[in-house]
């Protein structure tokens, strides 16, 4: 029998969005936090982005996934409580459960509600047998995991998409040393992260012909228009996104195209003709720099699969 456990709603709350979009444009140079992409809009175009010819990052995690599953369920064990983070519709985690060995426990965790309940229900009808266990929070804040809890052999962390490359990497060590409590003793991290690579490759995937992303950056002005009584002129704003070898990273900007007055509430913003606002950093790592991230944070590594381009890694971590 699954037991259910639809817990609290936790994330932004109207106040600390507004709070951290004036604190962001008032800082030089300015910024938005790239947490707040994911409303409605937001998460569908990012759904959008994942099926770009440009964006390898969805396809060839998918594709690790496939050719390598079942060398990952080996690596795992049998009976393990998967710990599912921002795993959203559950594609990734979906083969990765039918490769698992007899898994005993599936705790999805994840801010948005309805998502959530869908791919809860949908999971439960997949795995007659898995108990699934979803809890509604920001897995970005300190959390609890439901009790009580089916027995398995160790939990394992589940975090697909290089979510993680979305960290600066002071962030990304805190986060990954919560993690390794999260997974306690004998536990582990099965996670996917972007790799370096050649410059045009990242900047198409990030630049796409279609426009999309630039709509996804843009939505973020049309949220803050939204929620926050503001009034971005959208025809005034331009995406750009540029590959930053020296930090690993991929940048995404919003550029303003002229010299601009913005409102939000009662507070006003100038910005200069070609003036940026930092939406986004996305870091690619290599396979020794993340291996030693993790380390530093207590992971233990044991194993990484990736493509032949070795493009994308799904490393496999355990806490001894
Ligand atoms: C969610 N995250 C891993 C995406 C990335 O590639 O950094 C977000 C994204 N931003 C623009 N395109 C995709």
């Amino acid at each position: 029998m699954n037991e259910k456990n639809t817990s609290v709603v936790a994330g932004a709350t109207k106040e600390n969005f507004r709070d951290e979009v004036l604190d962001g444009l008032s800082k030089s140079p300015r910024q938005l936090p790239y947490k707040f992409f994911y409303d409605q809009r937001g998460a569908q175009l990012f759904q959008e982005i994942c099926d770009l010819p440009e964006y390898y990052i969805t396809r060839t995690e998918i594709e690790i996934l496939r050719l390598h599953g079942a060398d990952m369920a080996k690596a795992l064990g049998p009976q393990v409580e998967l710990i599912g983070l921002g795993t959203g519709a559950g594609t990734k985690t979906r083969i990765l459960l039918e490769e698992l060995h007899n898994p005993a426990v599936y705790v999805p965790i994840d801010i948005s509600k309805e998502q959530l309940e869908r791919s809860s229900a949908r999971f439960r009808e997949m795995f007659p047998t898995l108990q699934v266990l979803p809890v509604c929070v920001d897995y970005l804040e300190p959390f609890e995991l439901p009790l009580p809890r089916r027995l398995s052999s160790r939990s394992v962390i589940y975090f697909p998409g290089s979510t993680i490359g979305n960290f600066e990497p002071e962030i990304a060590s805190e986060f990954l040393a919560r993690l390794v409590d999260v997974a306690g003793d004998g536990g582990g991290l099965l996670i996917g992260v972007d790799l370096q690579k050649d410059r045009d490759v990242l900047e198409r995937a990030y630049n796409d012909a279609a426009g999309v992303t630039a709509q996804f950056n843009k939505n973020l002005l049309v949220r803050i228009n939204r929620e926050l009584e503001a009034d971005f002129d959208l025809n005034r704003w331009q995406h750009h996104a540029i590959y930053s070898p020296s930090e690993g990273r991929i940048e995404i900007y919003l550029i303003s195209d002229n010299e601009q007055t913005v409102h939000i509430g009662a507070r006003e913003f100038q910005f200069r003709a070609g003036e940026e606002i930092l939406t986004e950093y996305s870091y690619k790592h290599t396979i020794a720099g993340f291996i030693e991230l993790a380390r530093q944070a207590g992971f233990h590594f044991e194993q990484v699969w990736t493509d032949d381009a070795r493009w994308f890694g799904v490393f496999y971590f355990t806490v001894l």
